[in-house]
């Protein structure tokens, strides 16, 4: 994974003068396009003062689960916890929300503006074990590119 490379194309996209949802839409596509064991790629926020997440821009087939309760499935988790949150492998978990037969593992990292959890990219992959501490750096570093962009006008 060339990170420096791709950190770019994501500070490229952030900077374009273009709405909020087009630039989240476009880092969804991106990450799924460039990285071939990412098979859907979502963001998911606060849905304002509920205690739920609700899904915003996604690359990927469509989901059902648009909203997802806080402390329900590993989304719902990291919402509580305020902690990346890496399975490698899906069948391990209990408290796990299956979008699919074919997903494998799973990867989600919070989102915090001023110190908040106001929500949280989430990656599925069809491969078992795929992620490294590098997945976790650039996903990181996409939250805090994207925690730039006032993100409280739409939670
Ligand atoms: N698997 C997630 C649900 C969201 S989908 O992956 C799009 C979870 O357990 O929270």
């Amino acid at each position: 994974m060339d990170i420096t490379l791709y950190k770019n194309k994501i500070i490229n996209i952030i900077s374009n003068n273009t709405t909020l949802e087009n630039k989240l839409q476009t880092i969804c596509d991106f990450l799924k396009l460039e990285i071939d064991y990412y098979d859907w790629v979502g963001f998911y926020f606060k849905n304002g003062i509920k205690q739920e997440l609700k899904l915003a821009q996604f690359s990927g087939e469509p989901t059902e689960h648009i909203i997802i309760p806080f402390g329900k499935g590993i989304c719902g988790q990291v919402a509580l916890s305020n902690q990346n949150f890496v399975v490698q492998d899906v069948s391990e978990q209990q408290n796990y929300i299956s979008c699919g037969i074919n997903v494998k593992s799973e990867i989600v990292i919070p989102i915090f503006v001023n110190g908040e959890n106001i929500g949280q990219i989430d990656i599925d992959s069809h491969a078992l074990n795929p992620f490294t501490e590098e997945d976790t750096l650039l996903l990181e570093f996409v939250c805090q590119e994207v925690a730039k962009l006032g993100l409280l006008t739409i939670i």
